[in-house]
């Protein structure tokens, strides 16, 4: 029986392949191969062109995960750092399942990535748009001594981190919106999920969860925010996700270390020089309240400094989202 996946890496080059071709490739009937691709489009929502006697065709090609081609853009100083690579065809959510891999006690520089989640996750309980074969959608754990609360900043250092990464694919304006959100011309690129677990003094657990958009297509009318996507920045041909992927995960790794040593310190200028923010009128919402301020920096526990007509406040990372101010009289 022809799995769906073997189907899939070789229909992955966008080029026709006859049944006969596929069956002959992976040993198996052509009914075999037809009820594959059928497979692949009911679970996986892919578009596959289908013409008696002449075979199938993907819709558009995908450029599937491949750890090999991952570990090749880890430069040696960070993989040294790398417990492994998980690659998932399908997953509930990347995160979700390295917290339940560390409870299990698995080893601090586990990486994995998904071609898909069917529970992905956001910050504030939002889903994740998460279809097949495109965009990133990888999360790293590590182990700290640290305690949650002398974490607050780790976000904030993870995004530099994803920022450099996208940078050096080359996408330029990149912004890094307090506290989690990446941007590009003020629309969403990339988003952030951390999650901790520990003992208040130390040691925690934290997963750091990202999801970059390189081609969201159909799936994007779902979302209920600006959005953009690598497709659009740089073209279908100007990135390569395997590298992309490769290149997240070594900033990432390269950023967690040295946040147990530094803590958020070496990061801030980083930070501060990609917030389009930094010095604009901001609203914070923090529930139903609104507070309307001037964006002040950030501090070194990764706090925001809002400079309000009551004096300047501090806001830590997670309590609120930043927001352009919505106008009217202040
Ligand atoms: C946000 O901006 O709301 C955060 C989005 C984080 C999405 C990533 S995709 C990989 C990892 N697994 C999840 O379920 N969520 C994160």
């Amino acid at each position: 029986m022809a799995t769906y996946r073997q189907v899939l890496r070789i229909l992955a080059d966008g080029e026709r392949h006859s049944g006969a071709e596929l069956a002959q490739t992976l040993g198996v009937s052509r009914a075999a191969v037809w009820k594959a691709v059928r497979k692949a489009e009911t679970s996986l929502g892919l578009q596959i062109e289908t013409q008696r006697g002449r075979g199938y065709r993907l819709q558009a090609p995908l450029d599937l995960l491949d750890s090999a081609r991952i570990l090749e853009a880890i430069e040696p100083s960070q993989r040294r750092h790398l417990a492994r690579i998980e690659i998932h065809d399908e997953i509930d959510s990347t995160n979700s399942h390295l917290m339940r891999a560390a409870r299990g006690g698995a080893a601090a520089g586990t990486l994995c990535l998904a071609e898909r989640q069917s529970a992905g996750r956001g910050r504030h309980g939002r889903s994740w748009v998460s279809p097949y074969g495109s965009n990133l959608y990888l999360s790293l754990l590590w182990r700290f001594e640290l305690g949650p609360a002398q974490l607050g900043g780790l976000s904030l250092a993870a995004g530099t981190a994803v920022a450099a990464a996208l940078s050096a694919e080359g996408v330029a304006e990149i912004g890094l919106k307090w506290p989690n959100d990446i941007l590009w011309r003020g629309r969403k690129l990339a988003g952030l999920l951390l999650e901790l677990a520990g003992e208040a003094t130390g040691p925690s657990q934290v997963v750091i969860g990202v999801g970059v958009n390189t081609r969201l297509g159909a799936a994007g009318t779902a979302i209920d925010q600006p959005w953009a996507d690598l497709d659009e920045i740089l073209g279908a041909q100007g990135y390569d996700r395997n590298r992309l992927a490769g290149r997240v995960a070594a900033r990432l790794l390269g950023a967690v270390a040295r946040y147990a040593q530094d803590g958020l310190a070496p990061f801030l200028a980083e930070w501060e020089a990609r917030d389009p923010y930094l010095g604009a009128p901001v609203e914070l919402h923090l529930g139903e309240r609104r507070i309307v301020g001037r964006h002040a920096g950030i501090t070194e526990q990764g706090a925001l400094r809002l400079a309000t007509t009551a004096g300047v406040q501090t806001f830590l990372a997670g309590e609120v989202s930043l927001r352009p101010p919505t106008g009217g009289p202040r």
